[in-house]
């Protein structure tokens, strides 16, 4: 990678950073060629990092936990879908002014589209956090029939009210529901290191469903376990993780990036 006077800085602003984001995307950057470089920054003081994305010229930033809200104020503009969903995890900058987009919704419902279409397809989602909030939205948006579960079902009543979603209860009413076509895993049980978590037992799965979980570390989590041993199609949050980024790559710079250089340097720092 040359860095030179023309090199376009992009951010992440997370509180905890990983090498996961600078790996994906700076492979992504050299295999095309782009005069691009992707920094991950520590941040504690998230309206101080945009100001300095702006003084220093950043081309945009990712963002990551705990800023995903935080950050919406500190912003110029906020496009319409990122406030529906109510974050962002991607900043543009274009010529100082800086907009907030959410690329979480369409990474999850490009690797689902991966593995079946949406349109009248019952889907039980777990969740009712910032995640959720995007995957709820992308599955409205693909005409799925949504039924939302969450241990705080406060959350899951108002943004099952939001969306105009059903509401299906606390995690335990999901034994309830006979039939649903895709499972989504929007929490984040189940993350490592507590990778012996899954936010549904092996007993509550029904057989040849489809099931997809967020979390992407470990590569394949307890609960895609169970779910291939009842014969279901299983979903790695990896994929929505490189397809969300792809998203923020054409925007920053404008190009498709090739979704398997990303996989291939992701996998290096997951496995
Ligand atoms: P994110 O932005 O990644 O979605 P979040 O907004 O903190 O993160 O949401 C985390 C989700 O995981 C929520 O749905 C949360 O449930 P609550 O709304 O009840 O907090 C869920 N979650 C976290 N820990 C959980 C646990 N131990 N059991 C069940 N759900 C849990």
């Amino acid at each position: 990678m040359q860095i030179d006077n023309e090199t376009r800085i992009l951010g992440s602003i997370a509180g905890n950073q990983s090498n996961l984001g600078t790996t994906m995307h700076n492979a992504v950057y050299e295999a095309m060629g782009l005069n691009c470089v992707y920094l991950a920054l520590n941040v504690k003081n998230v309206k101080n990092a945009v100001e300095g994305l702006r003084a220093l010229n950043f081309r945009g930033s990712a963002v990551s936990m705990p800023h995903k809200q935080g950050v919406m104020k500190y912003l110029n503009e906020i496009n319409p879908i990122a406030k529906k969903i109510g974050a962002v995890n991607t900043i543009l900058n274009e010529n100082g002014i800086l907009t907030g987009y959410n690329s979480d919704w369409t990474g999850a419902i490009d690797a689902l589209k991966e593995k079946t279409n949406l349109e009248n397809k019952k889907v039980a989602l777990i969740g009712a956090g910032g995640a959720a909030r995007a995957i709820a939205y992308g599955l409205k948006k693909s005409k799925s029939k949504v039924v939302i579960f969450n241990r705080t079902v406060e959350k899951a009543k108002e943004l099952a009210k939001e969306f105009d979603l059903e509401f299906g209860g606390n995690i335990e009413n999901f034994k309830k529901i006979q039939d649903y076509d895709i499972l989504i895993n929007a929490t984040s049980i189940g993350f490592y290191p507590q990778s012996n978590k899954s936010i549904i037992e092996k007993d509550q799965l029904k057989e040849n469903k489809i099931v997809m979980d967020i979390v992407f570390k470990p590569l394949e989590t307890l609960l895609l376990r169970y779910a291939k041993s009842k014969n279901c199609i299983t979903i790695p949050g990896y994929r929505m993780l490189i397809y969300q980024a792809l998203f923020q790559i054409k925007l920053w710079t404008n190009k498709k990036a090739p979704f398997e250089v990303m996989e291939k340097a992701l996998l290096t720092v997951l496995k």
